[in-house]
């Protein structure tokens, strides 16, 4: 099982992000996790092309995208070439999910599928042996900073069974109200990458908390 930690820029100060990406790439984050939300699809707008164009620049570490937004297959080539390299979609936004998947892979990138809190891990049976990685949000999308909502163990639990049947090499994402106090718990319901905005950037010191956190998705709970 893996264990990778993706800060997410969110919670970053937006007028400095040069080092906050700096502070991530000197910590042992593995990825940045990037969300993209089009104020249509969740009731938020954050960010697009040129900021992730502006934290390709700096990161030295892959970019996790997770679009939240309508309509997507019309912008993975430009996401692509933007510098993502997981590209994340939403269930709930693709009427003809095969073939977003099939244009995330041609574009050269890893291709990852979103739950929302209320969509059924069973759903994804017939495209997980396509898939790369499954998120599964552990809070409504469109903001950094809720509170965790618990039936996501369960939902990290079934879809564990469910990869180690259909795809064993899935990687299992985990997104929302990710902190110290449930990352143990997490890894062991079964996921193998953690996002965490407000527990990172809100820490007085993020690159440590970012270690403890490697840390603490690397243990059992049983022994925290
Ligand atoms: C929510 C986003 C999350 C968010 C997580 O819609 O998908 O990635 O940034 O932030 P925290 O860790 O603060 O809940
Ligand atoms: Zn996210």
């Amino acid at each position: 099982m893996k264990h990778l930690i993706a800060p997410s820029i969110l919670a970053a100060d937006f007028a400095n992000l040069q080092s906050d990406i700096e502070m991530v790439n000197s910590s042992a984050a593995d990825w940045f996790h990037v969300d993209v939300m089009d104020g249509v699809f969740v009731p938020n707008i954050s960010f697009g092309f040129p900021v992730l164009e502006a934290v390709k620049k700096y990161a030295s570490k892959p970019l996790d995208v997770h679009l939240m937004i309508v309509n997507p297959d019309q912008y993975i080539a430009r996401f692509a070439a933007a510098g993502a390299d997981i590209i994340t979609v939403h269930y709930e936004a693709c009427p003809h999910l095969h073939r977003t998947i099939q244009l995330i892979h041609d574009a050269g990138c890893k291709a990852s599928v979103a739950l929302n809190p209320h969509t059924p891990v069973s759903l994804l049976q017939d495209i997980l042996a396509d898939l790369d990685m499954v998120l599964i949000m552990s809070v409504n999308p469109g903001f950094g900073g809720q509170q965790f909502i618990p039936n996501t163990y369960h939902k990290l639990r079934e879809l564990k069974e469910l990869s180690l049947k259909l795809n064993p090499e899935l990687l299992i994402e985990v997104d929302g109200g990710v902190s110290m106090a449930n990352i143990s718990a997490l890894r062991e319901a079964g996921a193998d990458v953690f996002v965490a905005g407000n527990a990172v950037f809100a820490d007085a010191s993020p690159v440590e908390m970012i270690a403890t956190l490697k840390a603490a998705s690397a243990a059992s709970s049983s022994f925290i």
